[in-house]
């Protein structure tokens, strides 16, 4: 498959034309809430009419199968093996599963960074407080120049009684990708375990969890691979397998069959709507064998690129890292003039329909655009225009 140029607008629209995003909306926040092309939104549809027309027969005969097979699908996509994933809702839950499990005693320590997002500060706030155990903040250097700078940053907070360290794939408020390789292997090296967030990263970026070698890996597959609303998945390595429980205890399989493996427990976890798991297998067939991978991250990585140069052109502002797919995908951070965040968010949206978030991050403004397949260079010229008049 030729990937058309960046620019080439006409090639692009075939796949923008697969969104039905409102007109009044030039949506840039896809960081946030990742909406489905139309084959996705079709494929649950499909799902749902199925449980919807006969449930007894699609709850008891036709969900595990599927389950297990978007499941295979999925972990292919991921890299790692069908038995150490299970599907969640999000990354959220994911990380909870995490905490929840994590053999954490009193005095021990858990170190994440000061770019994680704000709802894993409280699940670790959260667990450490329960098990008298500490929460430690290490912090990234202010401006990122190399990756062995970012990783002596984190390990100057690991000490003696450091059993766990969360660390983002690629930050959210920052939309920065850390070098998780690096950081894993010196984990490994001093034999503290690591959890990684990782919702930003598939599709956005490659993705190999095995090669990784992290303990745990938590993301939301209804960011930036597109799957439905309420689809995301945790894998956990063998050690901790057998003693890894779910948080809400239902019959695991459908009886007659037994739970046996530690997954066997997150197939059936209760009645509900499961079809956005069965939909991700749909979602990654839209990229895979659709549009392709590497021609979705150069477009998206060009978008964002455009409008980090644009930006900067305005604000005249130095970005706190380089401008390389090494450090940034489809997300371009920028920092702002001094000023409040939320007003100028507001602002954008209400008067100009543009919804992207303004970020209070470490005492200073940011703008961040996220790029998808449905956005395009006059979107981010009309973001610049709209900037120019409210930032003057
Ligand atoms: C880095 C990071 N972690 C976790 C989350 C939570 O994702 P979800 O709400 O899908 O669980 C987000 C959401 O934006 C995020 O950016």
């Amino acid at each position: 498959m030729t990937v058309p140029r960046w620019d080439d607008e006409a090639a692009w629209s075939r796949w923008r034309n697969q969104w039905d995003l409102r007109d009044d909306t030039i949506y840039l926040n896809h960081g946030s809430f990742g909406p489905s092309p139309r084959s996705v939104r079709a494929a649950r549809r499909r799902w749902l009419d199925q449980l919807e027309q006969q449930p007894m027969d699609f709850l008891a005969r036709r969900l595990e199968p599927a389950w297990l097979a978007s499941r295979r699908k999925l972990a292919q996509f991921v890299g790692t093996i069908e038995q150490n994933l299970v599907f969640v809702e999000n990354s959220t839950a994911g990380m909870n599963l995490v905490a929840h499990n994590f053999p954490l005693q009193v005095d021990e320590q858990v170190v994440l960074t000061n770019h994680e997002y704000g709802a894993v500060f409280r699940i670790w706030d959260r667990a450490c407080r329960r098990k008298d155990a500490h929460l430690v903040t290490a912090r990234l250097p202010q401006v990122i120049e190399s990756a062995e700078h970012v990783v002596d940053s984190i390990f100057a907070a690991i000490n003696q009684q450091t059993r766990l360290l969360v660390v983002s794939h690629i930050t959210s408020a920052t939309a920065l990708i850390l070098p998780i390789d690096a950081i894993c292997h010196r984990a490994r090296q001093m034999g503290v375990a690591v959890c990684i967030d990782g919702p930003h990263a598939p599709a956005q970026i490659p993705l190999n969890i095995d090669q990784i070698g992290c303990d745990f890996y938590t993301a939301s597959c209804h960011k930036w691979l597109c799957a439905p609303f309420g689809s995301g998945f945790l894998t956990v390595a063998k050690p901790y397998q057998e003693t890894f429980q779910p948080s809400q205890l239902s019959w695991g399989r459908m009886p007659p069959d037994q739970p046996e493996a530690w997954w066997d427990e997150f197939v059936w976890s209760g009645t509900g709507d499961r079809t956005p798991f069965l939909a991700t297998s749909d979602a990654i067939d839209f990229f895979q064998d659709q549009i392709g991978l590497d021609a979705f991250r150069q477009r998206t990585h060009a978008l964002a690129r455009y409008a980090r140069r644009r930006i900067v052109e305005l604000v005249r502002c130095d970005v706190p890292f380089p401008d390389s797919p090494e450090w940034y995908g489809s997300m371009a951070l920028v920092p702002l003039p001094r000023g409040e965040a939320k007003p100028l968010q507001n602002e954008l949206w209400q008067q100009h329909g543009i919804e992207v978030p303004i970020i209070d991050f470490e005492q200073q403004r940011f703008i961040r655009v996220s790029c998808h397949l449905y956005n395009t260079p006059s979107q981010i010229d009309t973001l610049v225009e709209a900037l120019r008049g409210h930032l003057q």
